[in-house]
């Protein structure tokens, strides 16, 4: 049978050396030993933006990204949108497996009766500008969280973490709906337990003066799919933060502000919004072609197309797809589809995108759904926010319960000056 390692043979020395290979990997720290002299530091291998390094082993998350496959510990996305619920995959994603019956109506008691926010982070709402973001909003107030619970340091004692677990998915809709309506200036609505989660967000977004808010069915069930599928995607920007910043053992609060900066910025969740208003600026399906021009001349991106692991269909953006004809039965026909379908349609067959590889991901329907259902576009990436918290989680605990894992803290090559003694001002030229 093969031997399951590598040789290399540096020519620097002419020395040979035989390194493991584990899961089809070696670990970057066997290259140490390959040295050229006493006080050489040893080999390191240079992989910017993590192209071809892998930072875990992970059981959560699996993505086949030339097959446009996603299952979640196992399970196909398009099994589990279809039949499972949100609070169901986060606690699938969390824990590894499906809950029993009793399983799941106790961890959907404890997130529902968790969705209060303390009244002070309601003063600290306030102080924010009216048209503040709601991402930034969300960001800030999430991080504050860690003052509200002190005892959430404790991170090593598993009990304490399962609390904060419940909390943090408790309180990111409610923090995201009081964000919204600061920014309208409304006053805000409080959690409905009677309601399912994705069904209470809605009453805590949109509830104006009526007794009780009644969510549209159709709606409330879009709604949980499109937090299904951004529940986890293994180690993107968001996940990597959240295990970067976890490391260095602070509260959880605090590493979900980290994830859900990273997830603010255009390339990652901003992107869905990033899509709206590129649809907008095209205008009409007639312009599509001109705009195509456009990105082929690297003038613009087509936003919520390429993506760093599928080189296929995404299999997210095809659930959003059919998932938007059930939520137009119920809003009507949002026009701005017209033109993402011709985006797509042109896209799929011009060599420009063929030859790299470029299909819909995830945020190139996702958007056009959140308009039709009535949210703003600087909503849609506190909305992503909300779906990825149990998959941020669920990184974050299996990072601390794996032995491997220390404090993240990556090498550097130094190409800077070398030494050099200090110049006064007066003789500087
Ligand atoms: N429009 C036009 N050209 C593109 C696009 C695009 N959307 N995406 C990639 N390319 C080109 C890129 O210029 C490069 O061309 P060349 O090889 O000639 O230099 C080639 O395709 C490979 O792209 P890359 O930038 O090396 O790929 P990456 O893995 O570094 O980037 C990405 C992935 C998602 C950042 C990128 O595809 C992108 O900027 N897409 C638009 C933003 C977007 O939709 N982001 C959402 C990602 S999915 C959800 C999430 O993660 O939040």
């Amino acid at each position: 049978m093969a031997k399951e390692t590598l040789t290399i043979t540096d020519n620097r020395s002419g020395k040979t050396y035989e390194i493991p290979i584990e899961h089809g990997a070696i670990r970057a720290t066997d290259l140490r030993q390959i040295r050229v002299s006493e006080d050489d530091f040893g080999l390191l291998s240079y992989d910017p933006a993590f192209m071809n390094t892998a930072s875990c082993k992970s059981t959560i998350t699996f993505i086949d990204g030339d097959k446009g496959i996603l299952r979640y510990r196992g399970y196909p996305i398009e099994q589990l949108a279809e039949r499972s619920t949100f609070l169901e995959t986060a606690y699938l994603i969390l824990h590894g497996e499906l809950p029993t019956r009793p399983q799941l109506e106790e961890w959907v008691y404890h997130i529902t009766h968790h969705t209060m926010i303390h009244e002070h982070i309601k003063k600290f709402m306030d102080g924010f500008h009216y048209d503040a973001h709601p991402m930034g909003i969300l960001v800030g107030t999430v991080g504050a969280l860690s003052t509200f619970y002190p005892d959430a340091k404790n991170i090593l004692d598993p009990a304490n973490r399962q609390y904060q677990i419940y909390r943090l998915i408790a309180k990111m809709p409610t923090l995201a709906a009081f964000a919204y309506r600061h920014s309208l200036g409304m006053p805000y609505a409080y959690p409905d337990n009677d309601l399912s989660y994705g069904g209470n967000f809605l009453n805590m977004l949109f509830k104006a003066t009526e007794l009780k808010y009644k969510p549209d069915p159709v709606l409330e069930k879009a709604l949980d799919v499109l937090f299904i599928l951004h529940v986890d995607h293994e180690q993107n920007c968001s996940a990597n933060a959240m295990r970067s910043v976890g490391s260095s053992h602070v509260d959880p609060y605090s590493a979900v502000a980290a994830a859900a900066t990273a997830l603010y910025g255009p390339l990652h969740g901003g992107a869905n919004a990033a899509v709206l208003r590129m649809l907008g600026e095209i205008g009409s399906k007639e312009k599509v072609p001109e705009f195509l021009k456009k990105v082929k001349a690297r003038e613009a991106l087509l936003m919520g197309f390429g993506h760093r692991v599928y080189k296929s269909y995404d299999p997210r953006a095809k659930i959003i797809r059919q998932t938007a004809e059930q939520v137009f039965s119920v809003t009507g026909r949002n026009p701005l589809l017209d033109i993402a379908l011709e985006l797509e349609r042109i896209a799929l067959e011009d060599d420009f995108f063929v030859k790299r590889r470029l299909y819909p991901n995830v945020d190139f329907y996702s958007g056009i759904i959140y308009q039709a259902m009535g949210f703003p576009v600087d909503i849609y990436p506190v909305l992503f926010a909300i779906g990825r918290t149990p998959g941020w989680l669920a990184q974050w605990q299996e990072m601390l319960l794996d032995p491997d894992q220390k404090i993240a803290r990556p090498r550097q090559l130094y190409i800077g000056s070398g030494h050099r003694d200090y110049v006064p001002l007066e003789k500087r030229r």
